[in-house]
């Protein structure tokens, strides 16, 4: 494993691998984040997006972009088909559009995923931090009714991305789970985990004081990602089992 800064080493990274596929996936994810640290979230996201895949695009490397359902605006409904025009609402959303854009440009793939959890390293996810509430019990956990996407494990992206690059796939695609609310979510996972749905409790999306605004509505259809890589992405309880299974190696191998 190579450890590096895309803002810095993107073209010699590339030169010194000549990779025959680049996955790109470094980003400033954290959407406040990216509403407060413009020009970070511009430098990472698309400044260096540009100089990684331009890198990828001279060595002749297939190219997959991580992107994501932020690029819409959620306001007419959710379901999104990749047939469908962006307009981010938010700044991190336009900086992965403009990526979108440049992979385009360059003849590379879209992979868009939404709202994910699994375990293994990174940032909190809502997945992992719904099962670590229930499981200490005592707590609050709450969940947003009025927001909806489509939530997906870390691992099926994985499997999903195996499987494109197999079939050599080259083009726009949604893989994502099934469209729930945060709310609808949670209680799906309290289920599946063997604990009572009443432990969550509904809020509104105005009840959260978050700095970026979040689309309404940005949920993905992906019937075609379904119907290419044959895994069950809209089995909630599919996810949730595989989920489940990781925790348990996770939590098992964490043991002293
Ligand atoms: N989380 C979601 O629900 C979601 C939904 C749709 C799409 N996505 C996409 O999934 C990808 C990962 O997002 P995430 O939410 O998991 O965010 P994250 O936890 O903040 O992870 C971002 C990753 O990018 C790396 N990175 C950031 N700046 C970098 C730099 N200058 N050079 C090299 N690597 C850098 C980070 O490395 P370090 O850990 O070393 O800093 C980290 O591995 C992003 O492309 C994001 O747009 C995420």
């Amino acid at each position: 494993m190579v450890k590096a800064d895309i803002t810095r080493d993107s073209t010699r990274l590339i030169n010194d691998y000549r990779p025959d596929v680049v996955i790109h996936m470094a980003a400033i994810g954290n959407v406040d984040q990216c509403e407060e640290q413009l020009d970070l979230c511009y430098k990472v996201n698309v400044v260096a997006s540009r100089e990684l895949l331009t890198a990828a695009y001279r060595v002749g490397a297939a190219i997959y972009y991580l992107s994501t359902d932020y690029v819409f605006d959620g306001e007419r409904g959710g379901m999104y088909s990749e047939d469908d025009a962006p307009r981010p609402i938010n700044y991190y959303g336009l900086t992965k559009l403009l990526a979108e854009e440049i992979t385009r440009a360059l003849g590379g793939s879209i992979v868009r995923v939404a709202w994910i959890y699994g375990t293994g390293p990174g940032r909190p996810n809502f997945g992992k931090t719904v099962v670590e509430k229930l499981t200490r019990g005592g707590e609050v956990v709450t969940a947003i009714t009025d927001q909806w996407s489509s939530p997906t494990l870390n691992t099926i992206i994985g499997e999903a991305f195996a499987k494109l690059l197999d079939a050599k796939f080259n083009g726009v695609v949604h893989v994502v789970g099934p469209r729930l609310s945060r709310y609808e979510f949670a209680r799906a996972i309290a289920r599946h985990f063997g604990f009572s749905e009443e432990l969550i409790k509904p809020i509104r999306l105005t009840d959260v004081n978050y700095r970026a605004r979040r689309p309404k509505d940005s949920s993905l259809n992906n019937r075609k990602a379904v119907e290419l890589l044959g895994i069950p992405l809209n089995d909630i309880d599919y996810a949730l089992s595989i989920f489940k299974r990781e925790l348990e190696t996770e939590k098992a191998i964490a043991k002293p």
